[in-house]
């Protein structure tokens, strides 16, 4: 989703902030601009499309070392020039960037604005509007921003730059994610570390409604109401060649061969000093105290969610639901008395998500957050986190978040049970092991993996998934992995649920994936197969060694039946990557998607 970054030092920022957006890409926008201050004043650069085209368009002879930029993906107004960010107030005096969205601008621009003629269709021109305004009603700079500050509804991160200041960028953040990152003699912005690790693994995190003022030599931080806060930097964890894509031709190629490795770093993790499985103390204490576990996620990390309650019922008989953050919000369940909130996300910063958690909150229940991002705001805002220690996940296609998800729950769940003294007879560690080689053989097999996208949707329209039991969660996976890279329909349901309708939808050729690892179900799949076959669909079984047929197209390795989620996404993710390729789509940065969505 949009990005921001703002650099002042004594480098060239148009530079910087370049490549900063360029680190920023793949989180998904369709506009992108930067703004840079020099003595002459600021100049604008702003272009639709890549940040390619607007490198394009940058005038390489304008030099300046204090500049903000942005990725801009659309919600107020078409994706177009005018509104790209950054956007300026009429009289030129003030720039902005803005992640968010300002759910009360038509309220301030009827109010504050009547006179004023706006350039473009979105939500961030009133704020810029406002805040000149009120600095030519007399206020200083930052008294200005924070007026305009108090009158805003709804999320942002915002960068400012005002003509008349050589050496300010103006920030602030509510709801969407912004760090300030300091180095010696610049300090920069950045709404992920990601974007600014080019310069500095320093980074400060920013409250909610805090004013920060950015200069070369120091950054001011203080709270609206004007009191001083003083916070240290903590150093960013990331390795910036784990954000490069090597030799790879893409992040998703790259980050589902890495899932071997990622079971196997999480088994490490995981590992105490005697080498047993294990989860902080406080955390075990807490998901014991619940009588009930309430999972919130969205999309991929929802699907990994529906596996993990599978993993705490069966593992260590805590009931579980399992809901859409979307939904949560305003269909909330009546309760059980002592819940405990767990919320899977990848990136930590997923608004729909945060909005149940800012509820949770209010209600004074716990909360625990699974994710893959430390420091991310659904991190800092739960009681608990546990990491998912996958590295970071760039294709906006979930891969190895997924998997690691899935393999965080189940020791979690493992843990949990055998504290509560539940008997549970298998050795996880091993069977985990199992799993990464289990997946190690499936990435060997991209030959085979490529012929199957290419035999069953070279030419499809649509395409069904279907499982049950544990099947039928990584059916739902599989068929969102498929949509949002080769834009195919895709639908995932329970085998069961094909004569209760969507049957009707089964034509001559109609590819249909069905998975069978799961022992206890495996000839009723096997049945809906001969249901769909009769009626002209394409099938494709993919079954696990042991539970295999003469006829099935690929057979997984044999891994414990609780594990087969692991394993059994990741041929559905590659033949996904490889209809995406023929399809000749963006794998990478799929339309209309973005990588974190920070707005609800
Ligand atoms: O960062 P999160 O896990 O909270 O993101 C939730 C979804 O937006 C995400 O899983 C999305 O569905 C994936 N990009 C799909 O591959």
């Amino acid at each position: 989703m949009c990005g921001i970054v703002g650099y002042n030092g004594g480098l060239d920022a148009k530079e910087i902030l370049l490549k900063g957006l360029e680190k920023l890409e793949y989180r998904g926008y369709d506009s992108a601009g930067i703004a840079v201050r020099n003595e002459e004043g600021v100049t604008v650069f702003k272009e639709k499309g890549r940040i390619a085209d607007l490198r394009a368009s940058v005038n390489l002879n304008v030099s300046a070392d204090i500049g903000i930029g942005h990725t801009r993906w659309a919600t107020h107004g078409v994706p177009n020039k005018l509104n790209a960010h950054p956007h300026q107030s009429t009289s030129g005096r003030f720039t902005l960037v803005h992640n968010g969205v300002i759910e009360n601008y038509h309220l301030l621009q009827k109010a504050y604005l009547k006179g004023i003629q706006m350039q473009s269709d979105t939500d961030t021109e009133v704020i810029v509007q406002l805040v000149d305004l009120f600095a030519k009603e007399g206020l200083s700079t930052v008294e200005a921003f924070r007026k305009t500050l108090s009158l805003l509804h709804g999320s942002y991160a915002l960068a400012l730059l005002d003509q008349e200041d050589e050496d300010t960028i103006y920030v602030a953040k509510n709801k969407s994610p912004l760090l300030v990152g300091v180095g010696e003699g610049f300090n920069v912005v950045a709404s992920d570390a990601m974007a600014m690790l080019q310069v500095t693994d320093q980074f400060i995190e920013l409250r909610d409604k805090e004013v920060v003022l950015v200069h070369k030599d120091k950054v001011e931080i203080t709270t609206l109401d004007g009191r001083a806060v003083e916070r240290k930097p903590f150093t960013a964890e990331l390795d910036a060649s784990d954000i490069e894509k090597g030799t790879y031709p893409h992040y998703m190629l790259k980050e589902m061969d890495e899932q071997p490795g990622v079971v196997r770093k999480i088994i490490q993790e995981y590992s105490n000093e005697a080498g047993e499985l294990t989860i902080d103390d406080q955390i075990l204490e807490a998901i014991k105290a619940a009588d009930r576990l309430y999972i919130i996620a969205a999309g991929t990390s929802y699907h990994a969610g529906l596996v993990g309650k599978q993993y705490f019922e069966k593992l260590a008989g805590i009931p579980v639901e399992v809901h859409i953050s979307s939904e949560f919000g305003y269909n909330m369940p009546l309760l059980s008395e002592k819940p405990l909130f767990i919320f899977i996300t990848q990136s930590g910063e997923t608004a729909d998500s945060r909005q149940v958690l800012v509820k949770v909150k209010e209600l004074n229940y716990p909360a625990l957050t699974i994710t893959n991002v430390p420091g991310s705001t659904l991190s800092r805002e739960a009681d608990y986190t546990l990491l998912l220690h996958a590295g970071p996940e760039i294709a906006v296609a979930s891969t190895k978040a997924y998997v690691a998800q899935v393999a965080v729950l189940a020791i979690a769940a493992y843990v949990t049970g055998k504290s509560l003294g539940k008997g549970v007879v298998l050795d996880l560690k091993q069977e985990l092991a199992i799993v990464a080689n289990g997946i190690q053989t499936i990435v060997d097999s991209k030959d085979e993996l490529e012929q199957i996208a290419e035999d069953y949707l070279k030419i499809a329209r649509n395409a069904f998934f279907i499982g049950r039991n544990l099947d039928f969660c990584v059916s739902v996976e599989g068929a969102l992995k498929l949509k949002e890279i080769s834009y195919i329909q895709a639908e995932g349901f329970a085998g069961g649920e094909l004569k209760h309708g969507t049957i009707a939808l089964i034509e001559e050729g109609t590819p249909v994936f069905a998975l069978a690892t799961q022992e206890q179900v495996a000839l009723n799949i096997r049945g809906n197969v001969k249901e769909v076959v009769a009626r002209g669909a394409n099938a494709c079984i993919i079954s696990m060694e042991g539970l295999n047929e003469e006829g099935d197209r690929l057979v997984i390795p044999k891994v414990h039946t609780l594990l087969t989620p692991l394993v059994a996404v990741v041929p559905l993710q590659l033949i996904s990557y490889y209809a995406a390729l023929h399809r000749r789509c963006d794998v990478d940065k799929p339309r209309n998607l973005a990588k974190s969505v920070t707005v609800e």
